[in-house]
């Protein structure tokens, strides 16, 4: 009986997270998770923007209203929750090891996903800003771009926009001429702790370039407090995945792993 206990302690210690990486800002303060008057005000001093919904579906972004082509995406938002929420997580990066594997496709349906949780608050942020496209899913231009709030030039409060009550994109208006600098910088930790400490997210979403192709992940990922790794079906070879999941391993957390664009379903599935 003794000997059960234990190995149920153990598991119990293990489902919680314990030996994942714990970031340094976790072991520092205490998050507050409630809701205060100040934090509803700033959310509502967001604009608000509407998206047409046929035009969404043209970007296969349809986790809008629930439904068959949300529900896959629903399952995903749905894990994804409950292992941040064990772990205490509240930074998902996505990225994949190659471009074009459907990150920002997965990024945009999940922060409607979880739009739908009606107590939940989500911001996506596009910091593929070499080549941003989170703007041209929503087809939504911000009056600053997010490098901008980075840089320290413009509040976030001028940058993102509101969809709904609880869902805030921090969108660019175009590439940035020198992201690794930006990503890397010290400026952008403190900016996004800020953001954090003021909108009180329950998760915030980083949409990522691709490991593969230049340093901008690698010199983001300390930020994130585990990552979401795309794959698309038929195009990711096994050698850039592996290399990738250990280029992330070394930085943060692997939260899991998307199989996009699987040929013999009908929708994107979660592989791991
Ligand atoms: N499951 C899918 N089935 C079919 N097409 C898809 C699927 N997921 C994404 N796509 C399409 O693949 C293209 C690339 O998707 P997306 O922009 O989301 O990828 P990405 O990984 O963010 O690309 P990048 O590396 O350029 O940022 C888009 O045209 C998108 O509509
Ligand atoms: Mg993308």
């Amino acid at each position: 009986m003794e000997k059960l206990q234990a190995a149920l302690e153990k598991a119990r210690k293990t489902r919680t997270g314990q030996g994942a990486m714990v970031p340094a800002r976790h072991q520092l303060q205490a998050r507050p998770a409630e809701t205060v008057p100040e934090t509803d005000a700033l959310w509502q001093a967001l604009a608000p923007f509407e998206v047409d919904e046929r035009r969404l579906i043209d970007h296969l972004v349809v986790t809008r209203e629930a439904g068959a082509a949300a529900t896959p995406f629903d399952i995903l938002r749905t894990k994804v929750l409950l292992q941040m929420r064990q772990n205490g997580w509240k930074r998902l990066a996505i990225t994949s090891p190659m471009p074009g594997s459907g990150k920002t496709t997965i990024a945009c349906n999940l922060a409607l996903g979880l739009g739908r949780q009606r107590d939940l608050r989500s911001i996506l942020l596009d910091l593929d800003l070499r080549d941003p496209s989170v703007h041209r899913f929503f087809e939504t231009e911000p009056p600053h771009g997010i490098g901008e709030v980075l840089t320290g030039a413009v509040p976030f409060a001028r940058n993102a926009l509101r969809y709904g009550d609880n869902v805030a994109l921090s969108m660019a208006r175009h590439p940035e001429t020198d992201p690794t600098r930006l990503l890397l910088a010290e400026d952008t930790v403190d900016m996004l702790d800020a953001i954090e400490a003021a909108y009180k997210p329950d998760v915030m979403i980083f949409d990522l370039p691709s490991v593969l192709v230049n340093d901008d992940t690698r010199a983001f990922l300390k930020n994130a407090d585990c990552a979401l790794i795309v794959i698309r079906a038929e195009d990711t070879r096994f050698a850039q995945f592996d290399t990738c999941e250990r280029e992330i391993a070394e930085h943060t957390n692997v939260l899991g792993v998307v199989l996009n664009a699987y040929r013999y379903g009908d929708s994107p599935r979660e592989a791991n």
